[in-house]
C-alpha cells in the first residue's frame, strides 16, 4: 500500500492549503486547496466542504466565481468526491471563452470561489431499484459523478459489480478517471471493497488505444459483455447510471431500453437514470 495515497489523490498535485488558508470574503466561500490541469481543456481542483453541507454521492451544486458586474457567476457541477470526504473535488472542462471557466481555469492554492450548499441530482442510489450490476457510462467531464459514486462504499454494498465505461476522443483525457481507479485499488481503506468488483472500460474514439469506440456501438455489438465476460445487459440484474452530452444520453437511453431498461427518478425508482454533463451541442 503507498502511504502516500488516499482515495482523494488523483487531484492532489499542488501542496494542500491549510483548512482555511484565508478569511472567506465572498458569499458562500470556499477556500482552493488544490489545482491539478491535466490536458490544455481539463482540470481538476479541491476546495474546503462547509461544514454543514451533507449531499448523496453523484449529486451536483452550482458553483462560480464574482462576475465583473458584482453578481456571482454560477455553474452547475457534479460533485467529484464522495460524501465522506472532507473536502470537495470537482473535474472540470476549460471553455476558452466560456464565461466562467475562462476565469476558473485560472484558481490557485489559497483563492475563493462561490458554493451554493443546496446539491440535487439523479445520479443517486435511491432513484434505481436494487440489482446485481451497476453500469456507469460516461463520456468527457461525465465521469465526475461517478468519480464520487466509484469512491462510495455504498456502491459496493449495493452491487457484486461495477462497470465503469467512460470514453474521450484522446488518451490524455481519460487520464483523470484512469488514476482515480488506480489510486482507488490501491486504498487501505475502500481498496479490499472494490477488489475484483470494479470493472474499468475506458475507450477512445479518435486516438489508437488498446480499447476503442464510442459506449453505444461497444454495448449495441456486446463487444464489452465479451470483453469483461458479463452477460447481456438486462432487466432483472443491470442498473445504469448515464452522464454525458445530450447526443450522447439521447442515443445511450435507446440503447439501454433496448435491453429493456426503464428510466427511473427520485420519486420513482427504476432501472436506469441520466443527467447532462453540460448544457449546450459544444464548444
Ligand atoms: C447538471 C450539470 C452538471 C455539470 N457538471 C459539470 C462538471 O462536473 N464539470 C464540468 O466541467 N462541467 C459541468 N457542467 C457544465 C457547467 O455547468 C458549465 O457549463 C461549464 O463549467 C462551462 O461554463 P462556462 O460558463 O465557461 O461556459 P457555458 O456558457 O456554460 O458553456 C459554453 C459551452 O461549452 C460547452 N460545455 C460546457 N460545459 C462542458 C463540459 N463539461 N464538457 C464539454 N463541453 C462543455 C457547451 O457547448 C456550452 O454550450 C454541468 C452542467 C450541468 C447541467
Ligand atoms: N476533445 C477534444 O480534443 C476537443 C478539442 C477542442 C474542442 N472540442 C470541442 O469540445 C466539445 C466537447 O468535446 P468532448 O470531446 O468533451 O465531447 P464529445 O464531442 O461529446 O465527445 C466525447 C466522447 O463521446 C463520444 N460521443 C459523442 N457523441 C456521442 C453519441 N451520440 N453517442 C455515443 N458517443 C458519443 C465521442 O465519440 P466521437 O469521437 O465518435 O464523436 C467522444 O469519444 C465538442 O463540441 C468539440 O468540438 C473538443
Amino acid at each position: 500500500m503507498n502511504e502516500s495515497l488516499t482515495l482523494t489523490d488523483a487531484a492532489s498535485q499542488t501542496p494542500a492549503a491549510p483548512a482555511k488558508a484565508a478569511k472567506a470574503h465572498l458569499p458562500d466561500a470556499q477556500i482552493v486547496t488544490s489545482v491539478k490541469h491535466w490536458t490544455d481543456r481539463l482540470f481538476s481542483f479541491r476546495v474546503t466542504r462547509p461544514q454543514s453541507l451533507r449531499f448523496r454521492s453523484g449529486e451536483f451544486v452550482m458553483i462560480g466565481l464574482m462576475g465583473d458586474n458584482g453578481k456571482p457567476l454560477l455553474r452547475a457541477y457534479s460533485i467529484a468526491s464522495p460524501n465522506w470526504d472532507e473536502a470537495l473535488e470537482f473535474y472540470s472542462i476549460k471553455v476558452p471563452d466560456g464565461p466562467l471557466t475562462s476565469k476558473l481555469q485560472h484558481i490557485k492554492v489559497g483563492d475563493e470561489i462561490i458554493l451554493r450548499p443546496k446539491p440535487v441530482g439523479t445520479l443517486v442510489h435511491d432513484a434505481l431499484l436494487p440489482g446485481k450490476r451497476i453500469w456507469f457510462l460516461a463520456t468527457g467531464t461525465g465521469i465526475a459523478p461517478f468519480a464520487s459514486l466509484m469512491r462510495d462504499p455504498e456502491t459496493y454494498e449495493k452491487y457484486d459489480q461495477v462497470i465503469m465505461m467512460h470514453t474521450c476522443r484522446t488518451a490524455d483525457e481519460l487520464e483523470y478517471g484512469r488514476q482515480l481507479v488506480e489510486n482507488l485499488k490501491a486504498d487501505e481503506l475502500i481498496g479490499e471493497m472494490v477488489e475484483g468488483k470494479l470493472l474499468y472500460y475506458p475507450t477512445t474514439t479518435r486516438e489508437e488505444t488498446p480499447h476503442m469506440g464510442r459506449i453505444t456501438d461497444n454495448l449495441t455489438s456486446g463487444k464489452v459483455f465479451q470483453d469483461l465476460d458479463l452477460p447481456r445487459m438486462n432487466q432483472a440484474e443491470d442498473r445504469a447510471m448515464v452522464c454525458g452530452s445530450l447526443a450522447f444520453n439521447v442515443d445511450v437511453k435507446a440503447v439501454l431500453e433496448s435491453f429493456g431498461l426503464r428510466e427511473g427518478a427520485n420519486s420513482g425508482p427504476l432501472e436506469y437514470v441520466v443527467e447532462k454533463a453540460f448544457v449546450g451541442e459544444g464548444i
